[in-house]
């Protein structure tokens, strides 16, 4: 599924019945923003307000993320904000080896399309299901990844942040690695 459309992408997303995720869910949440992003974020998956409302990180992580973004100078609609799946998993538990393989596939359409020149991985999911299942997020973090032409930076999630505060010195460092990553990296080439 690699070369698609938006459209057909979208439409494949909220017609997938792939997993049991979607037993549960109230909205789809495919992830939103700018389709031609420098910067592609990656979330765990939805909460309950983003099943609520069917957008990406709108609740209090989502808050903060906004937050975050301000500080490097970039607005939402700069970025595109996704997540590993696109179905609330019961209970804000993390998705499974299984639900993650079968909705990666869409992520990856999404990031053929963009062709991101960075991607923020927010959180030990994202890290461990788009890199390596036994990378660490605390070893990882604040250090480049380079994949596929892809420049990845592991982060903590912002409700990681929420919990513990202490770490928004760690997450302030990644934040300017990728700020002075995207100016490095100019403006992207056409396609
Ligand atoms: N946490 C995530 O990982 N993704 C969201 O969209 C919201 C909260």
């Amino acid at each position: 599924m690699q070369r698609t459309s938006w459209p057909t992408l979208l439409e494949q997303i909220e017609a997938c019945r792939q997993c049991g995720l979607v037993g549960g869910i109230r909205r789809k949440v495919p992830g939103q923003g700018n389709p031609d992003a420098r910067l592609l974020i990656v979330g765990e998956g939805p909460g309950r307000d983003e099943d609520a409302q069917g957008l990406a990180f709108v609740g209090a992580a989502g808050q903060l993320l906004t937050k975050m973004l301000a500080a490097i100078d970039l607005k939402r609609e700069d970025v595109y904000i996704a997540n590993v799946v696109k179905c609330r998993p019961p209970g804000n538990r993390e998705p499974t080896p299984e639900e993650a393989a079968l909705c990666l596939p869409y992520l990856r359409a999404q990031t053929a399309l963009i062709r991101p020149q960075v991607i923020l991985m927010l959180g030990a999911t994202a890290l461990k299901f788009l890199v390596s299942p036994t990378a660490r997020i605390t070893a990882s973090r604040g250090r480049w990844i380079e994949r596929k032409g892809f420049w990845m930076m592991p982060t903590f999630h912002p409700a990681a942040l929420l919990r513990d505060p202490g770490k928004k010195a760690d997450v302030w460092k990644d934040l300017q690695m990728v700020r002075d990553k995207l100016a490095e990296l100019g403006e992207k080439h056409a396609s």
